[in-house]
Parts: structure tokens; sequence; C-alpha cells
């Protein structure tokens, strides 16, 4: 091979290589926007806030134990975000940091396992909040 198709051949290669990373990059990005697009699979009217209803507003309600005792007020999605007198107990996104679902899924002293002195939700129900907080506990 002579000299210069040698340097050619080198050139060559690192233009494939350029291309190549720039258009894997362009993958990539895409595939992050299209992740952020993707609709939320969970709604709060019609998944979330009927298993609350059924098994948290006798007591999360003015007049209620567990509004008396502790200020959350389960009647709205408003409510729910605000959290108790301490503060929040969702982090949106993140069900792992939130409270509520530690509470739920009986992580914490028997004393404050939710529904307060009842049975567990059901794997499924908990599951539905959770991946509701996942997509960033909307409104919807
Ligand atoms: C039988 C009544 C009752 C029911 C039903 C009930 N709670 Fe409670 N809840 C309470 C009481 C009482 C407290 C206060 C507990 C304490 O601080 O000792 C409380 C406290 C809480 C707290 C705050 C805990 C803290 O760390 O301060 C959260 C969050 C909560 N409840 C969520 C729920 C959810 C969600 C449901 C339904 C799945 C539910 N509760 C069902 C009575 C109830």
């Amino acid at each position: 091979m002579t000299r210069w198709l040698r340097g050619f051949t080198a050139v060559v290669a690192v233009l494939a290589a350029g291309t190549m990373s720039l258009s894997f990059d362009a993958v990539a990005q895409s595939g992050k926007s299209r992740q952020k697009q993707r609709p939320p699979t969970v709604s709060f009217k019609e998944d979330i806030f009927p298993i609350l209803k059924g098994r948290c507003l006798d007591c999360h309600q003015p007049g209620g134990a567990g509004f008396d005792a502790s200020g959350l007020d389960l009647r709205t999605h408003a409510g729910l975000m605000k959290g108790t007198k301490f503060g929040p107990m969702v982090v949106k996104g993140d069900p792992d940091g939130s409270s509520l679902m530690a509470l739920l899924d009986w992580r914490v002293k028997p004393e404050i396992r939710m529904p307060h002195g009842m049975k567990k939700l059901s794997t499924c129900d908990r599951d539905a909040i959770r991946h509701w907080i996942q997509e960033g506990a909307l409104d919807n």
C-alpha cells in the first residue's frame, strides 16, 4: 500500500467512527424524548381515587379519626398532595421516596400502617398507587 493510500484509509475510518457515534447519540436522544411523551397509564380519577374513597376517606376527612390526628384530607387530589400537618407524603416520580408507600406497604411501625387497624391494601391497589406516583402523581 502506498503511503497516501494508508493516510486516506485512516481518515475514512475516523470519519466513519464520528458519524456512527453521532447517530448513536441521535437514537439515545429520541429514545429519551419518546419516554417523556408516553401518556400516563394510571388515572387519578378512575384508578386511585376509588381506592382512597373505599379504604381511607371515612377517617381522612374533617371529623374522621385520621384527619383529626394527622391533618391528611383525602377528599381531593390537592388534599392528598398537601399531605399531613407535618408535610407531603408523596414525592412526584419517586414512589420509593414517598412515605405514603411505606405506610401502605407496612414498612413502618404498626401504629401508622394504613389503612389504620384494617386489612392491608391488595398488591394490585398498591401497585396502581406506585405507578401513579412514578408517572408524576398527576391530577388526571
Ligand atoms: C380507621 C381509620 C383510618 C383509615 C381507614 C385510614 N387511616 Fe390513615 N390515619 C388514621 C389515624 C388515626 C392516623 C394517625 C396515626 C398516628 O399518627 O398515630 C392516620 C394517619 C395517616 C397518615 C399520616 C401518618 C404519619 O406518619 O403521620 C397517612 C399518610 C395516612 N393515614 C394515610 C391513609 C391512607 C392512604 C389510607 C387508606 C389506604 C388511610 N390512611 C386509612 C386513621 C385511618
